[in-house]
C-alpha cells in the first residue's frame, strides 16, 4: 500500500505540475482526489492492514492529499497568472502611437450662397417653403398656364414617371407657386429651393439634377416696381452696392409681363470679358408678374390681388460667386475641391 501511495505521488505531482489547461487541472483532481478517485481506491484497502498499521498509513494518506492539493492550488495560480499575462499582452495599448484625428466636413460651397440667399429674403419677411420634387404634371405645368403642346412637356426633356404622363420630377420650382398660393394664407411671401431635374446630358454647364430657387409675392397693390426694387436689394446684396441691373423683356407662360434679369459684369465692369463671355452681362433670373390666369386657378381673385415672382438657378450663382468654371465639380464632391472653401 505504500508503494501504491508512492506511485500515485510521483505520477500524480508530475501530472498536475505539467497541467496545460484549468479543465485538465480539475480533470487531475476528480481522478486523483475525487470519490471515486485513485486515493480513495488505495484507502479502500485500509481493511487489509492491522490495526497498528492502520494510523501511519492513514497519516501518509493525509499527507499525500494534502500534497496533492495543494501542487494542484499551485498550479492553478500558475496557470492563471500566465492567462492573465495572456490576456494583459493581447489588450495591450501603445499609447504613445499618434492619434488620429476626427475629420470634419464643412458646408458645401453651393449650400453657403443658398443659405446667404436665405437670410436675405428671410430678412425681408419671406417664409421658407420645401416641397416636392416628385410632382404631378398638373402643378408643374398646367396650373401655372403650360399648354400640353409646350416643348418643356416634352417626353425628351422631362423625367415621367407614368405613362399617362401625370406624375414626374419637377423640371422647375415654380409649382412651388402653386402649392404656396393653394395651402398660405394671404399676403404670401415664399421663397422655395430646391432640386430640379431635365433630361440634360452631363457637360460643363448642363445636369440632369441641379437647383433652383424659386420666389413668390401674392398681394394688394403689388406692382412691377416692387419686383425691380426687391430683386435690386437683393443683388446688391449679394453682388455689391451699386451693381447695375437691367430687366429685358422676356417670355414665361406663368408671368405677365416677364423679364429676365441681367448685372453687369462685376468683373470688367461691362466691357466684356471671359466671366461674361464678351457680353458684359451676366443674366441672373427669370421674373415677371404672376399670370391672372395663374392666379385665378389657386382661387385668388386677380382684380383684388397681384402678385410677382421670379426663378433663378442655384449652381449658376455658386460658380459667379466663387468663380467655378465647371459645373461638374459642384456635384462630383472631389475633397480637393471641396476643401478649397
Ligand atoms: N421656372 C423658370 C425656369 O425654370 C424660371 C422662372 C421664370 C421662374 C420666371 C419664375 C418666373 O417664377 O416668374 O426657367
Amino acid at each position: 500500500m505504500k508503494e501504491l501511495m508512492q506511485k500515485l505521488r510521483e505520477a500524480s505531482l508530475q501530472a498536475v505540475s505539467q497541467a496545460p489547461t484549468m479543465e485538465t487541472l480539475e480533470d487531475m483532481r476528480v481522478r486523483y482526489l475525487g470519490k471515486k478517485g485513485e486515493l480513495t481506491g488505495i484507502l479502500r484497502q485500509m481493511g487489509k492492514l492491522s490495526a497498528e498499521e492502520r494510523p501511519a498509513m492513514g497519516q501518509l494518506a493525509n499527507q499525500l492529499r494534502a500534497d496533492i492539493e495543494a501542487a494542484i492550488d499551485a498550479r492553478r495560480e500558475s496557470l492563471s497568472k500566465a492567462l492573465l499575462e495572456m490576456k494583459l499582452q493581447q489588450e495591450t495599448l501603445d499609447v504613445t502611437l499618434p492619434g488620429e484625428a476626427d475629420r470634419l466636413g464643412h458646408k458645401h460651397p453651393m449650400y453657403n450662397v443658398l443659405d446667404q440667399i436665405k437670410d436675405i429674403f428671410v430678412g425681408m419677411g419671406f417664409e421658407i417653403l420645401d416641397g416636392p420634387e416628385v410632382e404631378k404634371a398638373e402643378y408643374n405645368f398646367d396650373k401655372l398656364n403650360i399648354d400640353a403642346g409646350h416643348p418643356s412637356r416634352d417626353w425628351t426633356d422631362t423625367f415621367y414617371f407614368t405613362e399617362d404622363g401625370k406624375i414626374l420630377l419637377r423640371t422647375q420650382t415654380s409649382p412651388m407657386q402653386i402649392h404656396a398660393m393653394e395651402t398660405r394664407e394671404l399676403p404670401i411671401r415664399v421663397l422655395a429651393p430646391g432640386r430640379v431635374y431635365r433630361k440634360d446630358e452631363v457637360d460643363a454647364t448642363h445636369s440632369p439634377m441641379f437647383h433652383q430657387i424659386e420666389g413668390l409675392v401674392v398681394d394688394k397693390g403689388v406692382t412691377m416696381a416692387d419686383l425691380k426694387a426687391t430683386l435690386n436689394l437683393v443683388v446688391e446684396q449679394i453682388y455689391g452696392k451699386g451693381t447695375v441691373t437691367r430687366f429685358r423683356p422676356h417670355h414665361f407662360p406663368f408671368t405677365e409681363p416677364s423679364c429676365e434679369l441681367d448685372i453687369q459684369c462685376h468683373k470688367c465692369g461691362g466691357k466684356g470679358c471671359p466671366t461674361c463671355k464678351g457680353e458684359g452681362w451676366i443674366e441672373v433670373l427669370g421674373a415677371g408678374m404672376v399670370h391672372p390666369k395663374v392666379l385665378a386657378g389657386c382661387g385668388i381673385d386677380p382684380d383684388v390681388y397681384s402678385g410677382w415672382a421670379f426663378g433663378m438657378g442655384l449652381e449658376r450663382l455658386a460658380m459667379g460667386e466663387y468663380k467655378i468654371t465647371d459645373l461638374r465639380l459642384i456635384f462630383e464632391n472631389d475633397e480637393r475641391f471641396l476643401q478649397q472653401f
